[in-house]
């Protein structure tokens, strides 16, 4: 974190626990994030756009540069041992006088079902606390999105018992659950 005419920037961190590692964004991740975000279960759940094509990928690749900047979002790449992309995990709604932020992620379709999501979320979770000092972190699961619900629960989320919509979701009504982390002094 960094003090810049009076405006908290966030210096993205590279984050490893010797199998997930959490890095900024760069440009040449463009064309993997338009591959990753083809398979239909990422803007299912998510706010990711689709169709989702290049435009849209550098798009959210500025806009990650730029909330960093203002302080708003912490936006980072999952990446392999080789520097594959796996997926996406991303602090926003980031209140620092509040002590809040909501995490939201998704990973590669090639990339589920080993624990990664998991790792990533607590690697993430963890800095988020340290370097942010954020004590409350909300994170946004559909009801129907038992994966995600189960990823959740495994880094320490628990429900609120609050149900939410997300603009996509307008329609459909309050389908989010809303769950929480806190850190034992904000608990
Ligand atoms: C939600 C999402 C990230 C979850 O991915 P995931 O691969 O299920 O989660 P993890 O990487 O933590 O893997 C956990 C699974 O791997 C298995 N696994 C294998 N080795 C493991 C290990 N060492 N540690 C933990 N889990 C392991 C577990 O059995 C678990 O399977 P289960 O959920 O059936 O019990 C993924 O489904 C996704 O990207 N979905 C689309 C976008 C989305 O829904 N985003 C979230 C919006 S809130």
């Amino acid at each position: 974190m960094a003090c810049w005419h009076g405006v908290t920037r966030i210096v993205l961190p590279r984050l490893t626990d010797g199998v997930v590692t959490l890095r900024p964004w760069r440009t040449a991740d463009a064309d993997a994030l338009v591959i990753a975000c083809q398979d239909p279960e990422v803007p299912r759940w998510t706010a990711v756009p689709s169709p989702y094509r290049r435009p849209d990928a550098l798009r959210f690749l500025a806009v990650a540069l730029a909330e960093a900047e203002r302080g708003s979002m912490a936006a980072l790449a999952a990446v392999d041992g080789g520097g594959r992309l796996l997926g996406s995990f991303s602090v926003m709604e980031i209140d620092r006088e509040r002590a809040t932020g909501e995490v939201g992620y998704w990973l590669a379709r090639g990339a589920r079902g080993r624990g990664i999501a998991t790792r990533a979320l607590e690697l993430l979770c963890a800095w988020t606390r340290r370097e942010l000092g954020l004590a409350t972190l909300e994170l946004l699961a559909h009801r129907d999105n038992q994966p995600s619900i189960r990823v959740a629960r495994r880094a320490g989320f628990t429900p609120t018992g609050e149900l939410r919509s997300i603009a996509k979701d307008v329609p459909s009504g309050r389908a989010y659950r809303v769950f929480a982390s806190r850190t034992p002094s904000a608990a």
